[in-house]
């Protein structure tokens, strides 16, 4: 693909222009360590000693039944699994274990590899470490609302330093789908619904888990995922069918895989779902022509859980047999958990259905991972049971995972200034089903690995930080989805007593992630009766919401004065609410996805396109307009929106030109000053608008934000840089392009408002 101008020219080499348009702020070319790029001679000797049998081993994985994480559930059934497994590895049928912990099983299941097996081929142990380990850190859509790589990435490596030291060696993780539609369960495992904001957090976390230095002890390959498209399942109802245009595809769905890859992933997962007909997991078009032919990408492809397998249920592939094929004639390197490739592919090399050659460039790119990680020098790295105790939730973990979800927190409303609360003077009545729960601060995956015993929840949470602990009250009010007998009762007279209330109310941790689609976002009915009945003894409420995507506010709720999003913020999530609530953390955390007004308007983004029938600012006259019959298609809050304690005033926006030249650089310059009483930090955020292309685009797109932290009275400029590829969209012809014009550019406190500007791209060789 070359990239060209919007006359049809050319510009620059294909696939460098490609990146550059595609992902322009994360400064982004395929990045594959040296020795990766080409097999090492000691790779080549493997597999030129190696059986059709032992290279399908080496493309294979499996749940590790040897360690498994939830323990020892029924001994006979896990020594018998356990037993069989070993055989497995020692026979040189398996070449990667998944989902298993305890570095001195995996060190003994390493020794059966390295010295049963006869080929001595190391393990790779490979686990879904998405947000944290044993301590566990605010979900990866909380933590984007930190708009903080900074912080992602320290979370990453915490969770890497962890993770490692249970003897791991490769994570599943960052999720990298942008996810428009908040009716999807995986909303909460990625970063929202913005490209940018996607493409720099998903930077971030590689960086993170994978270190400086892929060989050391604590380094975790990192795993985009999952390519592609799978945040754009139709309805959100989780595994459909994804019906997208190719520029779509390309400029929303792949920039943060591109951004992942040039942060040096080594690896990437194929997506369950099709993309326009055609299964991800067997998608030739996308795993070989795209991934490595026009970007370049020398790593190893691995397929979603048995999502080879399902290309039967697809009716793509006629039975298991012809699954393994197509999985592996489109690009898949590692069939995960189906067993087809340890099955079939003996058979359909020696039928001549996949060449040889196809399996041997597979085995050789997953012996080059072995090796670019050391393995082949040093099996047993990440083995040693002393450094897991020593790096296991330690007091820093602890203290990074209350710091993440204080940043992770945002605040929707503040009437009256009502927050923060003084932790003196007040009777406080914390109601409703999270007040005490522990069992749902850490968000869907926390289940697995996470140690629970650390688990903070709101009540203990706060009462560490009251002067009179017995000045709490506390009532769940109802359960999630359900009524306790007498418990309205009890909450209303718990509210009636405080001067206070805290209303913890939201979606439980099973109502989001993996096979949590839903079809309505709202509060769960039991609990919006509730709010209903706290709200009429007039007591002021302030909303803690639990959530893992957008909720439509609605009734009291959204009414109420105060709203904190806190979604699920892991380990120490009743610790980072209470330093927010009484003001030891000034919240500065602005939403990653938008809040609709009505689940109805879903999928809901701020950067959709433009119409021919835009409505209206003036609320009358809204006549065959692009909006809904009772409301307009706004959000409640929009993605970027957040409050602090502080306020802060923007002025002063500059261009140094109106005209920009083709090949220069736009600096736009901005003051921020903190108009407030107290320290904090405010998100500025710079968005642009192409007022005519040949495409339409965007009423607005995130560009740039930037963190500034100031003393009350202290002023800063901000300074963003645009250039042209900033301003490149993908045509009609699929191909990216920059077209000459003028382009709005906003900064702004949140995705429908700021401060405007314009200027104009002049074509090449122009100015
Ligand atoms: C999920 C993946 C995950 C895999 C392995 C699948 O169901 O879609 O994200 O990595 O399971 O646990």
């Amino acid at each position: 693909m070359t990239l060209k101008t919007a006359n049809g020219a050319p510009v620059g080499a294909s696939r460098r222009g490609f990146l550059s348009g595609a992902a322009a702020l994360a400064g982004l070319a395929v990045a594959t360590p040296r020795a990766f790029a080409r097999a090492s001679n000691r790779v080549e000797a493997l597999l030129a000693q190696m059986t059709i049998e032992e290279k399908a081993g080496q493309l294979s994985c499996f749940a590790d039944m040897i360690r498994p994480p939830i323990g020892d559930m029924n001994p006979l059934v896990n020594i018998r699994n356990a037993q069989t497994l070993t055989a497995e590895v020692k026979a040189g049928r398996i070449g990667v274990l998944m989902n298993g912990v305890g570095a001195q099983a995996a060190y003994d299941t390493q020794k059966a590899a390295v010295e049963g097996s006869r080929l001595k081929i190391p393990l790779l142990f490979a686990a879904d470490v998405i947000h944290g380990f044993r301590t566990v850190f605010p979900i990866p859509l909380a933590e984007a609302a930190s708009f903080d790589p900074h912080l992602a990435e320290r979370t990453a490596r915490a969770a890497a330093v962890e993770a490692t030291a249970t003897g791991l060696h490769w994570t599943f993780a960052p999720m990298v789908d942008v996810a428009r539609d908040q009716r999807w369960g995986r909303v909460a495992e990625g970063s929202g619904e913005d490209v940018f904001l996607g493409a720099v957090m998903a930077a971030a976390r590689v960086r993170g888990f994978q270190g400086k230095d892929l060989k050391a002890d604590d380094s975790m390959l990192a795993t985009p995922k999952h390519f592609a498209a799978y945040g754009a399942v139709t309805a959100g109802l989780e595994y459909n069918s994804v019906e997208l245009s190719e520029a779509t595809l390309r400029e929303v769905h792949l920039p943060p895989f591109q951004a992942a890859f040039a942060a040096g992933a080594l690896t990437v997962m194929s997506a369950f779902n099709d993309v326009n007909g055609v299964p991800a997991t067997a998608n030739k078009r996308l795993l070989t022509d795209l991934l490595r032919g026009e970007w370049g990408f020398k790593g190893v492809v691995i397929s979603d859980y048995t999502a080879d397998q399902e290309l039967v249920a697809h009716g793509f592939a006629a039975d298991d047999r012809d699954a393994a094929r197509l999985a592996i004639l489109a690009g898949v390197d590692i069939s995960m958990q189906s067993g087809v490739y340890i099955r079939y592919l003996p058979e359909l090399v020696a039928s001549g259905a996949v060449p040889m050659a196809t399996v041997d460039a597979a085995v050789r790119r997953v012996l080059s991972l072995k090796e670019a990680i050391g393995l082949f020098d040093n099996p047993y790295r990440s083995l040693d049971p002393k450094a897991e105790a020593a790096h296991t939730a330690t007091p820093a973990m602890r203290a990074l995972s209350r710091e993440a979800g204080g940043r992770s927190i945002v605040l929707l409303k503040n009437d009256r200034a009502l927050l923060p609360l003084p932790k003196a003077g007040k009777r406080l009545a914390l109601i409703g089903p999270f007040a005490d729960d522990r069992e749902n601060v850490l968000g869907a995956w926390g289940g697995f690995f996470a140690d629970r015993r650390l688990n903070v929840d709101l009540a203990t949470g706060l009462r560490a930080q009251m002067a009179d602990p017995n000045s709490l009250i506390v009532e769940r009010g109802c359960e999630v989805e359900t009524t306790i007998a007498g418990g309205f009762e009890r909450a209303v007279a718990a509210a009636q007593a405080a001067d206070i209330v805290l209303l913890a109310i939201g979606e439980s941790q099973d109502m989001t992630g993996e096979a949590k689609s839903r079809t309505d976002i709202r509060i769960p009915a039991v609990q919006q009766r509730l709010a209903e009945a706290i709200a009429a003894t007039g007591k002021s409420v302030v909303v803690l919401l639990r959530h893992g995507r957008a909720i439509a506010l609605e009734g009291v709720v959204r009414d109420a004065p105060a709203i904190l999003a806190t979604w699920f913020l892991g380990s120490e999530m009743g610790n980072a609410v209470a330093d927010v609530l009484f003001g030891a953390v000034n919240p500065s955390g602005r939403l990653p996805v938008s809040f609709p007004i009505d689940s109805g308007q879903e999928p809901f983004f701020y950067n959709g396109r433009t119409t021919g029938r835009p409505a209206p600012a003036d609320p009358n006259g809204q006549e065959y307009k692009a909006r809904w019959r009772s409301i307009r298609n706004d959000a409640l809050y929009p993605f970027g929106f957040g409050l602090t304690y502080a306020s802060f005033a923007v002025s002063d926006v500059k261009l140094s030109t109106a005209r920009l030249a083709w090949n220069d650089t736009l600096h736009v310059t901005a003051k921020v000053r903190n108009v407030g009483q107290v320290h904090g930090e405010h998100v500025v955020q710079l968005y642009i608008r192409d007022r005519v292309a040949s495409r339409t685009r965007p009423v607005r797109e995130l560009k740039g934000f930037q963190r500034v932290s100031l003393a009350p009275g202290a002023e800063r400029e901000v300074r963003f840089e645009l250039k042209r590829e900033h301003l490149m969209f993908v045509g009609d012809n699929d191909y990216w392009l920059a077209e000459p014009g003028v382009f709005d550019v906003w900064i702004a406190n949140s995705s429908v408002d700021g401060l405007g500007a314009s200027f104009e791209l002049l074509a090449a060789g122009q100015g």
